[in-house]
C-alpha cells in the first residue's frame, strides 16, 4: 500500500522492515512507532488534514494486522509435532547426531547408585524426600541456626538470583520442612526418619575434587533419647552395605551450626582397605560426611521440644560414594555428558 503522507510512509517502511525479522509478529501492533503516529494525529488541526492523516494511520495499522496474522499463520502450516516425543521422533534421520542412537541410551551412573544408597536406607526404614533447586535465606541459614551475619555463612559460597533466592549450597535446607511434615510421626510414637537426595551448587574454585553443581544426600533421625551411637551405627551400616564389605570408621570434632556436637565422619577406605591409594591420597582414611546431634534451636525452629526429643543429621557428597566405590579420579566427570565416560557405566 501507498501511503500519500511522508511521516506515515516512512514509518510504514519501518515497521514493515522490523515485522520482517521479529519473532513474535503480533507485537508489531504495539510498535511505539504506531503509537507516537496516533499520538501526533491528536496535535493536529481539527479539520482534512487531521482527517486524512488519520485514515492514512489507521489503514497502516489495518495493513500491519494483515501481515501479522498472515505471516503468523506460516508457523500454523508446519507439521504438528509432538514435543514430548524422543527428538529422534521430530528430527529427520539425515540431521540427527551419529553419536546419539537412542537404543544405546543408559542410566546415568549417578541415578543408578542413588537408587541403590535410597534402597538400602529404605530398607532401614528411612523414606525418601527430594529437595528442591531453588531456595530461601530461612531455609538455606536462618532456619538452621545461622546467625544474621554470622561468619560461617561465608563457608557456603552460594549463588543468589536478583530477587534473592538462593541456589541451594547443601540438603540440609530440607531439614525445616521435613520436620514441619513429620512431627506428626513423634506424635504418634513414631521416628522421624528421612533422607533427602538433592542437587546442590556452590560457587567454588573446580578442580579434580570440586564441581559447582553435584549432589547430596541428607539424613534426619530423630526421636525420644537418640545418641551419637546411634549416628555412628546407623552411618556405619549403611556404608557397609553399600561398598558391601567391612570397614571401620571413627569421627572427629568439627563445627556447624545446626549440629552440637558437630563431627567430621571418615572411614576406611574401602578401595585400598587402608593401604594407601590416589583416591584416599594415600592417608588409608578417607572422609565422607558431616554429621552431629541435631541443634535444639533447630529442633525449635522445626516446631519440635528439644527437651523431648533429640535427634541426629548428616549430610554428604553423593559423588564422593561413586568415585570411592569405582576408582573415579575426577568429579567433573559427572557433569561433562563425556560418552565415553558414561558408556563404561551402561
Ligand atoms: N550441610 C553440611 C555441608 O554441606 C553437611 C552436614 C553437616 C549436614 C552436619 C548435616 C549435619 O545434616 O548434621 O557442609
Amino acid at each position: 500500500m501507498e501511503y500519500q503522507n511522508p511521516k506515515v510512509a516512512e514509518i510504514a517502511a519501518q515497521l514493515k522492515a522490523k515485522l520482517e525479522k521479529s519473532d513474535d509478529k503480533r507485537a508489531i501492533l504495539r510498535a511505539p512507532e504506531l503509537a507516537a503516529l496516533y499520538d501526533h494525529l491528536k496535535t493536529l488541526p481539527a479539520g482534512q488534514p487531521r482527517a486524512d492523516f488519520g485514515k492514512e494511520v489507521n489503514q497502516l495499522k489495518q495493513e500491519l494486522e494483515l501481515l501479522a496474522k498472515d505471516q503468523s499463520s506460516e508457523a500454523m502450516k508446519l507439521e504438528p509435532i509432538d514435543i514430548t516425543a524422543p527428538f529422534d521422533v521430530n528430527v529427520s534421520a539425515d540431521k540427527r547426531p551419529d553419536l546419539l542412537p537412542a537404543e544405546y541410551s543408559s542410566r546415568h551412573p549417578l541415578t543408578t547408585e542413588l537408587n541403590i544408597i535410597l534402597d538400602i536406607f529404605l530398607r532401614m526404614g528411612f523414606r525418601a524426600v527430594e529437595s528442591r533447586q531453588l531456595d530461601d535465606d530461612y531455609h538455606m541459614f536462618s532456619s538452621l541456626n545461622f546467625p544474621p551475619d554470622h561468619p560461617a555463612r561465608d563457608d557456603y559460597d552460594t549463588f543468589v538470583t536478583d530477587e534473592g533466592l538462593i541456589a541451594p549450597a547443601h540438603t540440609s535446607t530440607m531439614q525445616n520442612r521435613v520436620m514441619k511434615e513429620y512431627k506428626k510421626d513423634l506424635a504418634a510414637g513414631e521416628a522421624i526418619r528421612a533422607v533427602i537426595p538433592g542437587r546442590v551448587f556452590r560457587n567454588d574454585e573446580l578442580d579434580a575434587r570440586h564441581e559447582h553443581t553435584f549432589y547430596q544426600l541428607e539424613g534426619v533421625y530423630i526421636d525420644k533419647n537418640i545418641n551419637a551411637g546411634n549416628l555412628i551405627a546407623t552411618l556405619k551400616t549403611f556404608f557397609q552395605e553399600y561398598f558391601q564389605k567391612e570397614i571401620k570408621v571413627k569421627t572427629q570434632p568439627f563445627y556447624f551450626p545446626f549440629t552440637e556436637p558437630s563431627f567430621e565422619f571418615a572411614a576406611s577406605c574401602p578401595f585400598c582397605d587402608e593401604k594407601g591409594c590416589s583416591i584416599c591420597g594415600y592417608a588409608g582414611w578417607i572422609e565422607l560426611l558431616g554429621c552431629g546431634m541435631i541443634h535444639p534451636n533447630v529442633l525449635k525452629e522445626g516446631d519440635i521440644d528439644p527437651q523431648e526429643f533429640t535427634g541426629f543429621a548428616w549430610g554428604g557428597g553423593i559423588e564422593r560414594l561413586v568415585m570411592i566405590k569405582y576408582g573415579i579420579e575426577d568429579i567433573r566427570n559427572f557433569e561433562s555428558a563425556n560418552l565415553k565416560f558414561l558408556r563404561q557405566f551402561s
